[in-house]
């Protein structure tokens, strides 16, 4: 049994597709990974395919233990936002949960923290559960403001967030110098910035229920590292990106053990 599964916090393994797949390779992965995962409850799996698909993809997981969410939703409720998608449609086409603030939105979109921080509320109310990313660039790495970036990222994101909501909220760290680039953070590293960051989330209510909460890892997670980074304390499982759009690269992430 892993650590993170000891602690009482049930791992989550989420598979970020970004904009990849079609139709057809999306719905033939989603049912690979649902038949792979089957009555498994030890691990809560979760798959975040593109806005068109969601509907389908859900609808084909309907029943299984398998979970999709959207990997962004608007912040507004609803109206006049060409483009955009409510946390309410979300909800509507079978959605449990929603990415919010990948590095990807923040550094190739211009989100910033308040923008997050709405969002988050507004899924919240939608009856989403966010994982919320936070994260450094490699030039704020290299310059020691690793803490204070993903500090500022995390309680603007969670400004006003109620201790309850908070338990249905999921946190990723996901170092911008690790995404897509195969230069995964080492455990070590990783493992002090999540320590961290359930320092801050009991900063923000209490130690309680940052204990409760899940910090997921994201950055180049394949199957020859998974294990030791599910190994490390503080890390509560892993938000994959690229080796999630294959069931030969995604499905021994499960065997992390
Ligand atoms: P990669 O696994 O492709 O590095 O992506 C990580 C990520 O961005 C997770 O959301």
């Amino acid at each position: 049994m892993s650590l993170a599964f000891r602690s009482g916090r049930r791992p989550i393994l989420a598979g970020n597709w970004k904009m990849n797949l079609e139709r057809k390779s999306a719905l033939g992965l989603a049912a690979a990974v649902r038949e792979r995962v089957g009555e498994r409850d030890d691990v809560e799996v979760a798959l975040f395919p593109p806005f068109v698909y969601l509907d389908e993809v859900a609808r084909l997981l309907s029943g299984a233990k398998v979970k999709v969410g959207a990997q962004n939703c608007c912040d507004e409720a609803s109206g006049a936002f060409t483009g955009e998608i409510s946390a309410a449609m979300l909800v509507d086409v079978g959605c449990d949960w929603v990415i919010l603030g990948h590095s990807e939105r923040r550094h190739l979109y211009g989100e910033g923290d308040a923008l997050v921080g709405a969002k988050v509320k507004a899924a919240l109310v939608a009856g989403l559960k966010p994982i919320v990313c936070v994260g450094e660039t490699l030039a704020e790495r290299e310059g020691k403001s690793t803490e204070q970036v993903v500090s500022r990222q995390l309680s603007a994101a969670l400004a006003g967030v109620s201790r309850l909501d908070l338990a249905r909220l999921v946190v990723a760290y996901d170092p911008v110098g690790a995404i897509g680039t195969g230069k995964t953070a080492t455990p070590d590293q990783a493992g002090e910035v999540h320590r961290y960051l359930r320092g801050v989330l009991g900063g923000l209510h209490d130690m309680e229920v940052a204990k409760s909460m899940r910090i997921l890892y994201g950055g180049s997670v394949k199957p020859d590292n998974v294990r030791d980074l599910m190994q490390v304390a503080d890390i509560d499982g892993c938000l994959v990106g690229g080796a999630s759009l294959k069931s030969e690269s995604f499905l021994p992430l499960l065997e992390f053990r």
